[in-house]
């Protein structure tokens, strides 16, 4: 087995994520996670909250899942939002055409279908299945269609991603951050693509959960105030230079600006803010590379576009974040869609001055000839741009009806007028989480496995922030005299927000082994000395130490430790009898 089939074993049997709907057989793309995967999922959302919502100030919105069709027409989903498919003629299984090929081109979106099939064709590329041969390659669009209302005359369309939520709701947004420049807003919720033929667990689903910002900014400064923040952070980038020569170049962020590699300061803070949270819930940083799309790759609304890459094992490199700079391409779409004007005015820091050439009514000429009506007649003049009073007569509406004046009544004057700002249309930076992904990826590189007092040990070595269980109470021997402390103990813990599960069942070794495996950081054991001393026992996942420690002292220490300060774990004297053998 290698570690994809250990994994997905193991997230079965312990309960982090299955296939959906196993009582009716299953449906390819669907999952559901149990409840060690639902809190690890839920956890690593809430950390992404922490970096996006409350250290960004960004603004949590929920929009519906289920969209009208103007909004696809606009981000140009229902026309462009397809797959090239190619089936077999013999047992007609369809597949992604591209997919087929990976192993001979590594970036195949770029080919057109025609191209996919012609290496289909010059490869002999046959049928996974069955090894018939394959169709002309052609589109799927890839939305879920739905009525909506009955009667069958709303078309609806399950979101593909929840950027949209945001684009559309940027006119309340704008008045939200008191109509200034830049603001965002974000979403984590579930999409829906209906993929071709996913196979691949969490990786490729049908109903997944996306985590997108979408940062409205000004595109005639694309600085970014908190860029030194980030500047001398190392990483890898896989440019489109770099793909060219297949090796990744570690390189601080400001380098990669100063160089023009990333095209930005704004979208290298995000690549980077992205890069610190991916390794904040226990991405390996030796398993990941941010990736340049290449120019032909890129999104029709991109610009730019870096993708954090992870290697997985039995995978390769899978994508699990797209950060893209979207420029003005979807608001000025859902302008044109919507026909309503989704701009922003902006201040000038100084005010400009302009000379500009105005009309001047002759008031003295006007008043004898137009009396009571001179004034709308002035007013009317002056509504009307130079140009349009350059012919030999003019005309002008007044009550409704055509006026005709002479030109010698019109005059001209330079004035100079003050423009403080202008409307613009605000670039977008959108970085796009795939969290099932990442759920994933988490449990990949956390996971190892070893030999302890010779029988093997499976750890998922997950940190403090993200690991479902944070500590199990595990009594010594499943009697009353140490079910009654091992309860109140639990309780204490319970009561201040620490997640606790409670296991009497078998050796204490295997329940130290059953912990390792779904990631349990910590254990504490109750014995008999708790009776006699008021001791416990707390257990290290990674290091397998044990530290006896007055149970007064537990909450507090146990909180030190989950928030990362393991002083407590480096300075306590191992309990030699209870480590010498775990069983
Ligand atoms: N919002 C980008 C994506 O869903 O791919």
């Amino acid at each position: 087995m290698d570690n994809y089939e250990k994994i997905t074993e193991l997230g079965r049997r312990r309960g982090f994520m299955w296939p959906a709907f196993e009582l009716y057989g299953g449906a390819a793309g669907f999952y559901d996670y149990g409840p060690l995967g639902a809190t690890l999922k839920r956890r690593i959302e809430d950390t992404w909250r922490q970096f996006f919502v409350i250290q960004e100030g960004f603004a949590e919105i929920e929009a519906p899942t289920i969209g009208v069709e103007g909004i696809f027409q606009a981000s140009g989903h229902l026309s462009g939002f397809s797959d090239p498919l190619t089936g077999c003629k013999e047992c007609k299984e369809v597949y992604r055409a591209d997919h087929l090929i990976k192993h001979i081109i590594e970036v195949p979106d770029a080919l057109s279908n025609e191209e996919i099939y012609k290496v289909i064709q010059e490869n002999e590329v046959a049928c996974p299945e069955c090894g018939g041969e394959l169709s002309e390659v052609y589109e799927f669009n890839l939305m879920f269609k739905t009525m909506i209302g009955p009667g069958n005359k709303t078309q609806g369309y399950l979101r593909p991603e929840t950027a949209q939520g945001m684009f559309i709701n940027f006119p309340r947004l704008l008045r939200y951050f008191r109509d200034s420049l830049p603001f965002a807003a974000v979403q984590i919720g579930k999409s829906y693509r209906n993929e071709i033929s996913p196979r691949q667990g969490v990786i490729r689903l049908r109903e997944f959960t996306q985590a997108e910002a979408e940062i409205f900014i000004d595109p005639r400064d694309k600085t970014h105030p908190k860029f030194d923040q980030v500047k001398d952070i190392s990483m890898k980038f896989y440019s489109q230079a770099a793909q060219e020569k297949g090796e990744p170049e570690e390189m601080t962020f400001g380098e990669a600006v100063g160089r023009g590699i990333v095209a930005h300061q704004t979208l290298a803070y995000y690549v980077a803010r992205t890069y610190q949270f991916l390794l904040a819930v226990g991405v390996s940083p030796e398993r990941l590379r941010f990736r340049q799309h290449k120019s032909d790759e890129m999104a029709h609304y991109a610009a730019d576009c870096w993708d954090a890459e992870v290697l997985l094992d039995h995978l390769g490199w899978i994508e699990i974040v797209g950060v893209a700079d979207r420029t003005d391409y979807d608001l000025k779409a859902h302008a044109a869609q919507s026909k309503v004007s989704l701009t922003v005015f902006v201040h000038y820091d100084q005010p400009v001055k302009r000379k500009k050439l105005v009309v001047k009514p002759d008031m003295k000429a006007l008043g004898p000839r137009f009396k009571g009506q001179a004034k709308t007649v002035a007013e009317a003049l002056k509504a009307m741009s130079v140009e349009d009073l350059k012919g030999d007569k003019i005309i002008v509406q007044v009550g409704g009806e055509p006026v005709e004046i002479d030109p010698s009544l019109v005059s001209y004057e330079t004035v100079v007028e003050e423009i403080r700002g202008e409307e613009i249309v605000p670039h977008v930076i959108e970085p796009s989480f795939g969290i099932d992904r990442i759920v994933y990826t988490v449990m990949d590189h956390s996971f190892y496995e070893d030999v302890v007092d010779g029988e093997p040990r499976s750890v998922l070595k997950f940190n403090s922030k993200v690991a479902p269980v944070d500590v199990a109470i595990l009594p010594l021997m499943d009697r009353d005299v140490l079910v009654k402390p091992s309860k109140a103990v639990l309780d204490g813990l319970r009561s201040r927000g620490i997640r606790v599960d409670y296991d009497t069942s078998g050796s204490i070794g295997r329940r130290y082994r059953r912990n390792d495996e779904v990631g349990t950081p910590y254990c504490v054991t109750i014995d008999y000395e708790t009776l006699e001393q008021g001791t416990v026992t707390i257990r290290d996942r990674d290091s397998m130490k044990q530290v006896k420690l007055d149970a007064q002292r537990l909450i507090g220490v146990l909180e030190e430790l989950l928030a990362g300060d393991r002083k407590f774990l480096d300075a306590g004297v191992p309990v030699v009898a209870l480590a010498a053998k775990e069983q």
